[in-house]
């Protein structure tokens, strides 16, 4: 197969063969197909688009182009994943409710790029947890307490590894069948039987209206369901971040504190809504599911998980009881009210770079992040305010990107005289 022929044949928006494909993808990720011709092809397909076949066979295409894990003898399997948002410690909460519920959770997560975190920068906050697990005991715990967590392997649909790496330097990032195809890939390579999507819509995510938020859930389903997994998405609103905290030691914080059936509205009611998919993808009952789940985090079996599992990779366990042990930044300073009235907006990109700023996270791989610094939203949208009230606490370290941290937060907070129409956390469900 010729390349530039069928750069021409996609950038005058006809539809490639699964052969043909491979022979794009495959080659690329060898190394036989150079960068200049695979970023011409991306562009090709950013313009002109795929159809739901092409979506599909691109997807298995990445999915076979390395190893695939083997979790045929784990019983009931189940895989989360978040599009990205910020203060998105949802996989922290839901992980071991599922394994409190008897499924079992074999994750690989990722770490946080640019303004969204990532699950395994925030378990890194306790001291002596880690990611890296050889596959017989990633296997074995699983089996053992239900869960087990670790980082994206190099082996596993590498092709994307590459494919993303290319597009995120070529203007090719935000295109639909290109971000489905990436990230169902790895979930198919992964091997769980289960897969549900929570896909964020909004100012702090990658999909900024609801239509592309769904055009994107329905594309993953559609490529997990042909692939004979049972897929749900979940579409839920990013525009403002999700708890009080963003930030890595003060996520797992919330999260703990959520785990403890103490955590806040928002959060809780995402992770039993997502809980009662995977429950509700393997045949329960929904309401009988929502049940089970919250009681998970009553009866405290969410939290005896969660903290075998962190014993389980080496963490100091002491930690998800005794939360003052958590290394938060001493630096405090606020963002007040400008003028009384309600909250009305909380910008989420906005608190994302501003944790980021501080140090949070970092804008390129392998950046070395301050897990203790961070931003607590004091207040929410629709909550009342007094002039001069403190909205928004920075936790920073030597004063450290704080007058970008407060500038950035001070442009995304507004605050109106009247009380702004509650928005609902779920937009809806694709399955
Ligand atoms: N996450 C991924 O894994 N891939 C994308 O393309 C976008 C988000």
């Amino acid at each position: 197969l010729n390349i530039p022929d069928l750069i021409r044949q996609k950038r005058d928006g006809e539809a490639h063969s699964r052969a043909e494909l491979e022979a794009l993808v495959l080659g690329y990720t060898r190394g036989d197909v150079p960068d200049y011709q695979l970023s011409a092809w991306l562009m090709a397909v950013y313009l002109r688009g795929m159809t739901e076949q092409e979506t599909a066979d691109l997807t298995l295409v990445m999915a076979d182009s390395g190893d695939r894990m083997d979790l045929a003898g784990l019983p009931r399997t189940v895989d989360k994943h978040s599009t990205g948002g910020v203060g998105d410690k949802t996989s922290l909460i839901l992980t071991p409710m599922l394994a409190a519920l008897g499924l079992t959770v074999a994750k690989m997560s990722g770490r946080g790029l640019a303004h969204t975190g990532g699950t395994i920068d925030k378990l890194e906050s306790i001291p002596g947890w880690t990611s890296e697990l050889p596959e017989e005991r990633f296997i074995a715990q699983a089996r053992d307490i239900g869960l087990s967590l670790v980082g994206q392997s190099k082996d596993l649909a590498p092709a994307d590894g590459k494919l993303y790496a290319l597009r995120d330097v070529t203007a090719t990032v935000d295109c639909l069948p290109l971000i489905a195809s990436s990230i169902m890939s790895k979930k198919l390579a992964s091997g769980a039987h289960t897969v549900v999507l929570d896909v964020k819509v909004g100012a702090g995510a990658f999909m900024r209206t609801l239509d592309d938020g769904r055009a994107l859930a329905r594309a993953m389903v559609d490529i997990g369901t042909r692939a004979g997994r049972q897929v749900r998405a979940v579409l839920t609103d990013m525009d403002t971040p999700l708890g009080h905290m963003a930030g890595n030691s003060l996520e797992v914080l919330e999260a703990l504190a959520t785990l403890r059936g103490e955590g806040p509205h928002d959060l809780t009611e995402l992770c039993v809504a997502l809980a009662v998919e995977a429950l509700a993808a393997q045949g329960e009952d929904e309401a009988a599911a929502a049940e089970r789940a919250r009681q998970t985090l009553q009866d405290g079996s969410a939290l005896a998980k969660f903290r075998a599992f962190v014993a389980a990779q080496g963490g100091d366990a002491s930690y998800v009881d005794d939360p003052g042990k958590f290394d938060v930044a001493p630096g405090r300073a606020d963002v007040t009210a400008p003028v009384a009235g309600f909250v009305q907006r909380i910008d989420a990109l906005s608190v994302g770079r501003a944790v980021l700023a501080l140090g949070g996270g970092r804008e390129r791989k392998g950046e070395a992040i301050d897990h203790g610094v961070g931003v607590e939203l004091l207040r929410k949208p629709g909550e009342a305010v007094q002039a001069g009230e403190a909205v928004l606490r920075i936790y920073h370290r030597d004063s450290r990107g704080l007058d970008v941290a407060r500038a950035l937060l001070e442009s995304g907070l507004s605050i109106g005289a009247n009380a702004p129409a509650p928005d609902p956390l779920i937009l809806d469900r694709v399955n």
